[in-house]
C-alpha cells in the first residue's frame, strides 16, 4: 500500500553542514498496518514522514502510495490523501475558528462561504463526545482555548474524519501530560482499529512501540535497523528491543526521552 524504495534524503550537500537524513531506505506497508517506531535522536524519524508527506523531494529512490507514483507529487496533493499529527498540539487546528468550523473544515463540508448544516452539527457532536472531553458541549468556541490535549484529540478527530489513506503520527502524546496521551493514545487505537487506517507512528516509549500497532521499525543513521512484526514481536521485551538495537545498530539507543517504563 505504500512502497518506499531507496529513497536518500541529504540536507545542505557539499557544505559544511552536509547530513546524510536518509539514506537508501525501502519500506513496503500492507493495507491496515499500524506500524511502530522508535529510534536515536536524528535517527531521520522526522525526516522520514516529510519525504513521506512530500514536505520535500527525495534525492533518489520512489514512493509509491496504492500502487500510484507520488514521488514527485506535491505536499498539498498528498495532504488529501495523507492525516498527520506532530508534537506540537498547537500544529494541525486553526485557533480562531469554533471547533465546529475546523471540523467542518476537516470534513470537506464547510468551506469559507458554505453553510454548516445541522446535520453535519449533529455528526460532530456524536463524534466529539466519543473524546469524553466534554468538546460537544462547547462546538461554538474558537480552539485557541482548548488544552493541549483536547487540541490534539481534535486535531485526530480531524484528520481521520475523511479516513486517510495514510496516518503519520510523529511523537503526537509527546508534549502532554500522561494521563491526557494515554487517552489520545487510546482514542488513536480505537480510531486506527475501526477504520483499518494504515499508520506509520513515532514513539519514544518504548512499551508503546510494543503494545500498539502489528509491526515495530527502529531506525539509526537514516536507515530501519531492526523490523519485527508478528509472532516474534509478540514475545518481545523491552530489554529484547534495546538488544536487536544493538545487534542492529552497533551502538547502544541513544534517546534523550527515551521512556523504558
Ligand atoms: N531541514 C533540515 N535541514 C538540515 N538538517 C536537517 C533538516 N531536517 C532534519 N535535519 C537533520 O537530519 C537528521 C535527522 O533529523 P530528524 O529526521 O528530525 O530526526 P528524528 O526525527 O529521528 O529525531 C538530523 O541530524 C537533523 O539535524
Ligand atoms: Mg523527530
Amino acid at each position: 500500500m505504500l512502497t518506499l524504495s531507496h529513497i536518500s534524503k541529504t540536507f545542505n550537500p557539499g557544505t559544511v553542514n552536509e547530513k546524510k537524513a536518509i539514506t537508501d531506505l525501502s519500506l513496503y506497508l500492507e493495507p491496515g498496518d499500524f506500524v511502530t517506531i522508535i529510534g536515536s535522536n536524528g535517527a531521520g524519524k522526522s525526516t522520514l514522514f516529510n519525504a513521506i508527506a512530500g514536505s520535500f523531494y527525495t534525492d533518489s529512490g520512489s514512493i509509491l502510495l496504492d500502487g500510484k507514483d507520488i514521488t514527485f507529487q506535491p505536499e498539498f496533493r498528498r495532504a488529501k490523501m495523507m492525516g498527520r499529527l506532530f508534537q506540537d498540539p498547537m500544529r494541525g487546528s486553526a485557533p480562531g475558528m469554533t471547533i465546529e468550523e475546523n471540523l467542518a473544515l476537516a470534513a470537506g463540508s464547510g468551506g469559507w462561504f458554505s453553510r454548516i448544516t445541522r446535520r453535519d452539527k449533529e455528526r460532530f457532536r456524536e463524534q466529539l463526545a466519543l473524546l469524553d472531553m466534554g468538546l460537544e458541549d462547547r462546538m461554538r468556541q474558537p480552539v485557541g482555548l482548548l488544552s493541549g490535549g483536547q487540541r490534539q484529540a481534535l486535531t485526530l478527530l480531524m484528520a481521520t474524519m475523511v479516513p486517510p489513506k495514510l496516518l503519520l503520527l510523529d511523537e503526537h502524546t509527546a508534549a502532554l501530560d500522561p494521563a491526557t496521551a494515554e487517552k489520545v493514545l487510546e482514542i488513536t487505537k480505537s480510531v486506527v482499529e475501526e477504520h483499518h487506517i494504515t499508520t506509520l507512528m513515532v514513539t519514544h516509549n518504548m512499551h508503546q512501540a510494543l503494545e500498539l500497532g502489528n509491526r515495530t521499525l527502529m531506525m539509526d543513521g537514516g536507515n530501519i535497523v531492526f523490523d519485527v512484526a508478528g509472532e516474534e514481536r509478540d514475545a518481545l521485551t523491552v530489554d529484547d528491543l534495546l538488544a536487536k538495537f544493538r545487534q542492529g545498530a552497533g551502538k547502544e539507543l541513544d534517546n534523550d526521552r527515551i521512556l523504558l517504563s
